[in-house]
C-alpha cells in the first residue's frame, strides 16, 4: 500500500504556494509508494463531514507554479485550537479540535502533513506535533516576516507589484505637482515598504521599526519643494506609526479571524501633513491585496520550488517537527519551535537603512 502525505495552505495567500505544491507533487513521484494528498481550505477540509481532499495528481498539479493564489484554498478562520463554534442561541465561541483532527488524520491514514503556512500558521503545526502529529512547515508570507528564513517566496512578487504602482505614481505626482502616499501591506514590520522606496526612488519611506516625527517628514518635502521639484512620493507601511501615535488598526467583526486588521494609514498620515502645515496638495493609494495577487516573479517560483522538494526530502527523512528554510543561499531546515520565536524586524542600524538614508530617503526620524 502506498504512503500518504498530506499538503495544505494556510492563512493569507501569497504568490508561490502553487509552486510549492506542485514541486512536492513532482518530487513525491519520482519516489515510488507515495501519494499526495491535498486538505482544501487548511484543515477544515479535514475537519468538514464529509472530508473536501483532493489527490495532487500530474494532471491536477500540471502548470499551476506560474498562477497565484492556491489551489488547495485558504483560510485565517481555521485555527483547530481555536475552532470557531456557534451556540444555539447564536452566538460565538471557540473550542480545541486538535485531537479530532489527529486522530482524524491518522485514521484516513496519512503518514505526515506539510503546512505551508506563515507564523500564525506554523504556530498551529508546533502545537500539533507537540501533540503527536508527523508534521512539518514550509514558510510563506509576502511580509518576509518570519525570522527563520532569510526570505520567504511571495515577498518578492509583492515588492514587484508595488515597485510597479510607485512608478504609475510618480509620473502623476510629477504633472500635479502632488504628494502622493503609497500605502503597502506588511504587517508589523517594513520590508515591502523599504524595499519598494528603494526601488522606486521615494523621498519618504515610512515603517513601523522607525517611528516618524510629522514635521521631520513635511521639512523633507518642503525641502524638495522649495529645490523646484514640485512633486514627492512617499511610501508607507500599513504598520506604521508616528512617535507619539498608534497604527490604525481596527478588530475584524468575521468569527474566527485570528489577526487584528490593519490598513488606512495613507489617510491618517495625509490628513498629519495638513495639520502640520503642508501646502501641497495630497492623493493616497491603498495597494491593499493586489499584493497578493497575480502570478509569481521568477525568484518567487524558484523559491517556492525549491521549499517544495525540501519539504518533501524532510518528509522521507522522518524530519518532523521541522520547517523548510532558506539561510545564507542555501536551503535547510530548522526546529518549528525555533521558526516561530521570533518576529523579523528590519534592523535600524542594517545597512538596506543606511543605504536608503544614503540616497536622501527619510524615515521622518
Ligand atoms: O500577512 C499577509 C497580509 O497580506 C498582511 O500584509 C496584511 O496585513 C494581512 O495579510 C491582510 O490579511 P487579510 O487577507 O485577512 O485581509
Amino acid at each position: 500500500m502506498n504512503k500518504k502525505v498530506l499538503v495544505l495552505t494556510g492563512g493569507g495567500d501569497c504568490p508561490g504556494l502553487n509552486a510549492v505544491i506542485r514541486a512536492i507533487a513532482k518530487r513525491a513521484k519520482k519516489e515510488k509508494g507515495w501519494e499526495v494528498w491535498g486538505s482544501m481550505g487548511a484543515f477544515n477540509g479535514v475537519l468538514r463531514e464529509p472530508t473536501e481532499l483532493v489527490r495532487l495528481s500530474s494532471k491536477r498539479t500540471a502548470g499551476i507554479h506560474v498562477k497565484g493564489g492556491t489551489i488547495l484554498k485558504t483560510t485565517s478562520k481555521g485555527d483547530p485550537l481555536k475552532f470557531p463554534v456557534m451556540s444555539a442561541d447564536g452566538t460565538w465561541s471557540t473550542i480545541d479540535r486538535t485531537e479530532e483532527l489527529i486522530n482524524k488524520i491518522k485514521e484516513l491514514g496519512f503518514e505526515a502533513v506539510i503546512n505551508i503556512g506563515g507564523d500564525g500558521s506554523q504556530r498551529i503545526s508546533q502545537a500539533l506535533y507537540e501533540k503527536g502529529l508527523n508534521i512539518i512547515g514550509v514558510p510563506k508570507t509576502i511580509d518576509n516576516d518570519l525570522s527563520a528564513t532569510d526570505l520567504t517566496f511571495g515577498f518578492s512578487t509583492a515588492v514587484q507589484v508595488a515597485s510597479d504602482s510607485f512608478d504609475k505614481l510618480v509620473t502623476t505626482a510629477e504633472s500635479h505637482h502632488r504628494v502622493m502616499i503609497m500605502e503597502v501591506m506588511g504587517r508589523d514590520a517594513g520590508w515591502i515598504a523599504l524595499h519598494t522606496a528603494l526601488s522606486g526612488g521615494a523621498e519618504v519611506c515610512l515603517i513601523p521599526e522607525i517611528p516618524y516625527d510629522i514635521k521631520k517628514v513635511v521639512k523633507r518635502l518642503n525641502k524638495r519643494y522649495e529645490k523646484g521639484k514640485g512633486f514627492a512620493n512617499i511610501v508607507i507601511a500599513e504598520g506604521a506609526k508616528a512617535k507619539d501615535g498608534t497604527a490604525t488598526e481596527f478588530e475584524s467583526k468575521e468569527v474566527g479571524y485570528e489577526n487584528v486588521r490593519l490598513g488606512g494609514v495613507a489617510y491618517q498620515l495625509s490628513a498629519q501633513l495638513k495639520n502640520a502645515g503642508l501646502k501641497a496638495d495630497i492623493r493616497e493609494a491603498v495597494l491593499g491585496h493586489t499584493q497578493r495577487g497575480g502570478t509569481p516573479v521568477a525568484f518567487d517560483r524558484v523559491l517556492a520550488t525549491l521549499l517544495g522538494v525540501q519539504a518533501f526530502e524532510m518528509i522521507l527523512s522522518e524530519q518532523y517537527g521541522r520547517m523548510a528554510a532558506f539561510i545564507n543561499n542555501q536551503i535547510t531546515s530548522v526546529p518549528l519551535i525555533d521558526a516561530i520565536k521570533d518576529y523579523n524586524y528590519i534592523d535600524k542600524d542594517s545597512f538596506l537603512v543606511k543605504a536608503a538614508k544614503g540616497i536622501g530617503i527619510s524615515f521622518g526620524d
